[in-house]
């Protein structure tokens, strides 16, 4: 594959109304690409008006809105009916609100149907599918850094009842990953069976970076976490109660890098079916533990007056935070071309799309 044309056919975008999927229309556009945008509800404004706003803004290329639940088989046939590539960025995520079982579903069982209308299709040549980087970590001591060769589920003897497929009805987290590695496993195999189409996956890790609509402040995100810092909430605190733990270490990727790389794997010559990029910091100084992060935030945001962060005492952080996970995104911009934006744009940028929106 080489750069899409616009002659080449359009782009499918599942999820395109999400935070990372609404940025990979606005990517896909920049390119002069068409783009079949695959929501749930044309008619829900809230969801849908920025993209067709981006496609009212876009230079000779458009975007065509289509409807698709990832639960109902044959939803996407129309829409992938014609594209060069399908881009799946969309999951029934619930953050935090779904049993382990409906996890899995709505992460896994439901993307056979995406897979089936991309077989139909006949003229997709690419299927890049946002995974996660929860299908690469597993237990590691502390400092180990991670790559694309990680598979949650790896080392499992060292850490007995972990990441297993008979774990998975029981715990949220490992229903999550599993479904996440078991999609990708599951779409590299029937891709290669096919012959027709490549399977290519992006993990990224903690995404943050500017919102577009109000909706993208997703409860349980990480930008909603950056937004509680914002507004003065030690993290983890939501309406006075703990809802996830006080402490951990920031490994943060722009929402806009994820977008991009879903496209530069559409379009890699280099990549191929199984191949995987980790979507993580570029660097160490997008690793961040909570109290870290909130100096930075600080330092960026001097007119507000309060940040929140963990339990500090003298300056120094009042519990040790476990050292992991640790990982970069060497291999998306060695191979595909990814250039990534610092730290600190990303901090900022995704501090303002608050104030834009009117959220600080
Ligand atoms: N954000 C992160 O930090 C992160 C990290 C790693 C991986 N990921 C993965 O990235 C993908 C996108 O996440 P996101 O952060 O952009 O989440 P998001 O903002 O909640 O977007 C999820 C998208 O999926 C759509 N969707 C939900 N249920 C659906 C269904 N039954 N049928 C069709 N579409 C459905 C949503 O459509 P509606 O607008 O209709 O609800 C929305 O467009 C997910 O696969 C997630 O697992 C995210």
């Amino acid at each position: 594959m080489s750069k899409i044309n616009k002659q080449d056919g359009p782009v499918a975008v599942t999820g395109a109304s999400g935070y990372i999927g609404s940025r990979i229309v606005e990517d896909l556009l920049g390119q002069g690409n068409d783009v079949h945008a695959c929501v749930r509800d044309a008619s829900n404004v809230k969801k849908v008006d920025h993209l067709v706003k981006l496609g009212k803004d876009a230079h000779n290329c458009d975007v065509q809105l289509y409807e698709g639940d990832l639960f109902e088989k044959g939803s996407y046939d129309d829409a992938f009916s014609g594209c060069i590539s399908v881009i799946h960025a969309g999951a029934t995520v619930g953050f935090n609100r779904e049993t382990p079982q409906e996890v899995y579903d709505g992460c896994f069982t439901e993307n056979e149907h995406v897979v089936e209308s991309v077989k139909k299709s006949g003229s997709v040549k690419r299927l890049v599918f946002t995974s996660s980087f929860a299908a690469v970590a597993h237990p590691r001591p502390e400092g180990y850094i991670f790559t694309e060769e990680d598979w949650c589920g790896d080392n499992v003897e060292a850490y007995k009842g972990a990441w297993t497929e008979e774990n998975i009805s029981k715990n949220r987290d490992i229903a999550y990953a599993m479904a996440k590695a078991n999609t990708e496993k599951m779409i590299y195999k029937i891709a290669e069976d096919d012959g027709n189409f490549e399977a290519i996956s992006i993990n990224p890790l903690h995404v943050i970076g500017p919102l577009m609509t109000e909706n993208h402040n997703q409860f349980f995100s990480w930008q909603f976490f950056i937004w509680q810092l914002l507004k003065g909430n030690n993290f983890g605190l939501w309406d006075g109660k703990q809802v996830r733990g006080d402490r951990m270490l920031w490994n943060m990727v722009d929402v806009r890098d994820v977008a991009k790389a879903h496209r530069l794997a559409a379009e890699s010559n280099i990549a191929k079916n199984g191949s995987r990029y980790i979507l993580s910091a570029t660097d160490r100084s997008g690793e961040k533990f909570t109290w870290q992060l909130q100096a930075k935030l600080m330092e960026l945001f001097p007119d507000i007056e309060n940040i929140g962060g963990e339990m500090m005492d003298n300056g120094r952080p009042m519990k040790y935070t476990y050292d992991s996970p640790r990982s970069y995104c060497i291999k998306a911009t060695d191979e595909l071309g990814l250039s990534t934006y610092s730290i600190e744009d990303t901090l900022k940028d995704t501090g303002n799309s608050y104030i834009k929106i009117g959220l600080l």
